[in-house]
């Protein structure tokens, strides 16, 4: 085996930093998701996507999860700007895209188009329920799309954590060598708590190396922050994981919460990070009660394994059992529920906030010490 091939067939390139710009006027003003997306198509990350998506492909991957080409992509990456600023840009324009005064990147305007932001949001989120973080984020943003093919000329800031911020060719580069011939991605949006160990090490057990990429651009308020959570990976593989079969990198994208579509997206780019394996646990990407618990598994089943062209591994919910004394899952323990672990997120928010420590059968000790001092420091939930 060796590393994947990226998505579409090559990694995207649109990173030019001596790109000239004085002469171009017109600008967009970026929003954060907007701003990461940028980022992140500059570096391949998004490999094959080139731009924000054209009306063509932006349809046909909210009805087909396929860009126009056939290429699976189930996440829409648009660039909305307000109705009112829409009738200053027109097809053809060359635009800088902009965020607080800085220009992080230039777009050919191929495409300018209102979107039907509740079809997108029943295909994409399966649901129009503006109490979902996903949609009322969607509706939120603008309500007309740009769209085209982008130069990346500025790199975002990167104040905290900068040595874990790298982009697809370095993790290739990275993977190649360690020696690593296969690797399995791991998306977290939260701490690594004793369940994710499991279904790591159990995926570990099988392939080379773990990418440990979590993820940590905008998330909802109750998350746990970017930087409690880098503190807490950090304290984990360094008490718990062998070093040189696990990397710890960012992935600076924006958390979408669409469950099962962001669970295709999530493995696309982790696999043009180098991957051959993704993990998908229960209820990937979910949140609330919008998703099956493994609606995210299903609906893999519709694409063809050369069409992903990354292996996915699917676990079951896992738990602490306290009768096997060891963590486990439905298929691999027999014993009654009550004998089961199980902590959510939520549950566990609730005993920090109430000054109780969460069992070591849920969560390694080191992790819950940086979670509470974590917590105390920034007085937020935790998820
Ligand atoms: S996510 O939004 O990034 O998916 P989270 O960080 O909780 O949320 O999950 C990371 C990965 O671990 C996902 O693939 C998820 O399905 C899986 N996972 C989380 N908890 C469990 C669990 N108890 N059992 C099995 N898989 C789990």
């Amino acid at each position: 085996m060796s590393l994947s091939i990226p998505h579409g067939g090559t990694l995207v390139n649109r990173w030019n930093p001596t790109y000239n710009f004085v002469q171009v006027e017109k600008e967009i003003e970026l929003d954060t998701i907007a701003l990461s997306d940028l980022d992140l198509i500059g570096t391949g990350a998004y490999s094959p996507i080139e731009g924000f998506l054209s009306q063509a492909d932006y349809e046909s991957v909210v009805d087909h999860m396929r860009l126009s080409n056939g290429v699976v992509w189930s996440i829409p990456i648009t660039l909305p700007i307000s109705e009112s600023l829409s009738s200053h840009y027109s097809v053809g324009d060359t635009v800088k895209l902009v965020k607080d005064g800085d220009v992080y990147g230039i777009i050919t305007i191929t495409d300018l188009y209102s979107p039907n932001k509740e079809k997108e949001a029943l295909n994409v989120y399966r649901t129009a329920d503006l109490a979902h973080p996903g949609v009322s984020k969607l509706f939120e943003r603008g309500t007309v799309y740009v769209g085209g093919p982008i130069t990346l000329v500025k790199r975002i800031k990167r104040t905290k954590f900068e040595s874990f911020y790298l982009d697809p060719v370095e993790t290739r580069e990275i993977f190649k060598s360690k020696g690593w011939n296969s690797v399995v991605g791991f998306q977290t949006r939260n701490p690594v708590h004793r369940a994710h160990e499991y279904i790591q090490k159990t995926a570990l057990e099988t392939v080379d190396g773990l990418f440990l990429n979590p993820l940590v651009g905008e998330t909802k308020s109750d998350d746990i922050s970017a930087e409690v959570r880098m503190e807490s990976y950090q304290v984990l593989l360094k008490n718990y994981y062998p070093e040189d079969r696990v990397y710890l990198a960012v992935f600076p994208a924006a958390m979408r919460y669409a469950g099962p579509r962001e669970a295709i997206f999530h493995a696309m780019v982790r696999k043009n990070y180098g991957c051959t394996h993704f993990i998908v646990g229960r209820d990937h990407a979910g949140v609330g009660d919008y998703y099956g618990t493994y609606d995210a598994q299903l609906i893999f089943d519709n694409f063809t394994e050369d069409e992903l062209g990354i292996s996915l591994l699917f676990f079951e919910h896992s738990f602490y059992c306290k009768k096997c004394e060891s963590m486990a899952s439905t298929k691999t323990c027999p014993h009654d529920k009550s004998e089961h672990m199980i902590l959510s997120g939520t549950k566990v928010r609730e005993m920090l906030r109430n000054g109780e420590v969460p069992p070591s059968t849920f969560s390694r000790k080191e992790v819950v010490e940086v979670l509470i001092n974590g917590l105390q420091r920034e007085s937020v939930g935790v998820n």
